[in-house]
């Protein structure tokens, strides 16, 4: 057991649909406690920029409003990576700012980038922290699923259901680019969904002869339209990235792969015309589902549970039907959780014949 009074609560990286009920769970939580809640606003910045942005929360935030009901962040986010040289100086900043407001620990809303980064700013300020996985991508390790992953899915697959409609219409093969940074989850898990033709996605390299393949046999079959989802992570067929956009931090940013699968498949099969839809930040503003706000609700509620035991450095995670926890260090070796070739729904694209690129046996 703890002597906590006052906790922090931030969002950190891209937003998506469900922060707003792991925000209003952990208030409602905490209620039970008699703690305060501080919401720092913008991510970090809230705690590093002087002066400091923040605002108590209470049940009366969330019990009448629509909030834990919307997408988005309430507290904002912060999505602009921090170069490892100024982490140091990022965190004396942190630290500061948690004392300023006599925060006993914080609950971190992040993805597999904020586990890093906020963790690191905890540690070396001494600042007790509980993280919760939230990423439209997926990627966050050690969880089977992050918040606002399911909701992500459910846009791209009105999307797919759109874009087949239209597809159909016009004897077209259209082409749907998907977020998911470097991973293909999302892809995937909305490409089977949406029953699509063909889904790239960067873990599994495929070929413009392979996507030829796959449209010459639908037009074999007697079908005249087809969907190909895409992951903004692909690369070309020979490895390139396509886009040269750099974020604020310089490095590449994913995009553009839609509109160069466009021009290849053209280049070699005239029968489908091609279209691109790059669907953007859609993906990350539509309701959060059931499962989402069920999600984030669990969530919340542990990591409250979690700091009332004195379990700190450690991030919540689902397990089958059970919340677990893994230390913070554990999160950040792992990096970023890749799709496996072996996960169930890459075989069931396999098995229903869906065009995935070439899996090596
Ligand atoms: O990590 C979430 C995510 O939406 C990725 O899928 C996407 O690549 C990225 O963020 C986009 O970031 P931004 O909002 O900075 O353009």
């Amino acid at each position: 057991m703890t002597d906590i009074k006052k906790i922090g609560i931030l969002t950190s990286g891209g937003d998506c649909a469900g922060l707003n009920a792991v925000i209003a769970s952990v208030v409602r939580s905490a209620a039970k406690y008699g703690w305060e809640v501080y919401g720092i606003h913008n991510g970090t910045d809230g705690l590093t920029e002087s002066p400091l942005s923040y605002e108590i929360l209470t049940e009366r935030n969330f019990a009448d409003t629509p909030w834990p009901r919307l997408a988005g962040s309430y507290l904002g986010s912060l999505n602009k990576g921090v170069k490892m040289e100024s982490q140091l100086a990022v965190s004396e900043r942190f630290g500061k700012g948690v004392a300023e407001l006599g925060l006993d620990a914080v609950v971190v809303v992040g993805g597999d980038g904020s586990m890093n980064i906020v963790s690191n700013y905890c540690h070396n300020a001494g600042v007790k922290m509980v993280g919760i996985p939230k990423t439209i991508d997926n990627d966050t390790p050690l969880t089977q699923y992050s918040v606002g992953f399911n909701s992500a899915c459910q846009v791209c697959v009105e999307a797919i259901d759109a874009l087949w409609k239209t597809a159909r219409s016009h004897q077209r093969a259209l082409i749907l680019e998907v977020m998911g940074r470097d991973t293909g989850h999302l892809a995937m898990h909305s490409a089977v969904a949406g029953f699509a033709d063909v889904c790239l996605v960067p873990e599994i390299p495929y070929s413009i002869d392979g996507i030829v393949a796959k449209l010459k046999s639908i037009k074999e079959s007697g079908r005249n339209h087809a969907v190909i989802v895409v992951s903004e992570g692909v690369h070309t067929e020979t490895g390139e990235m396509v886009s040269n956009t750099k974020n604020l931090i310089g490095e590449k940013i994913n995009g553009g792969i839609g509109e160069y699968l466009s021009a290849a498949l053209n280049a070699k099969y005239s029968e489908f015309q091609t279209r691109v839809t790059k669907l953007g930040h859609v993906q990350r503003a539509g309701d959060p589902t059931a499962f989402d706000r069920a999600l984030a609700t669990a969530f919340g509620a542990r990591a409250v549970e979690l700091l009332k035991a004195g379990k700190t450095d450690v991030m919540v995670a689902i397990e089958g039907d059970q919340i677990v926890t893994y230390p913070l260090d554990d999160v950040v070796a792992c990096g970023t959780t890749g799709l496996s070739p072996d996960s169930v729904y890459v075989k069931a694209a396999a098995e229903i014949g869906m065009y995935i690129g070439e899996i090596k046996e």
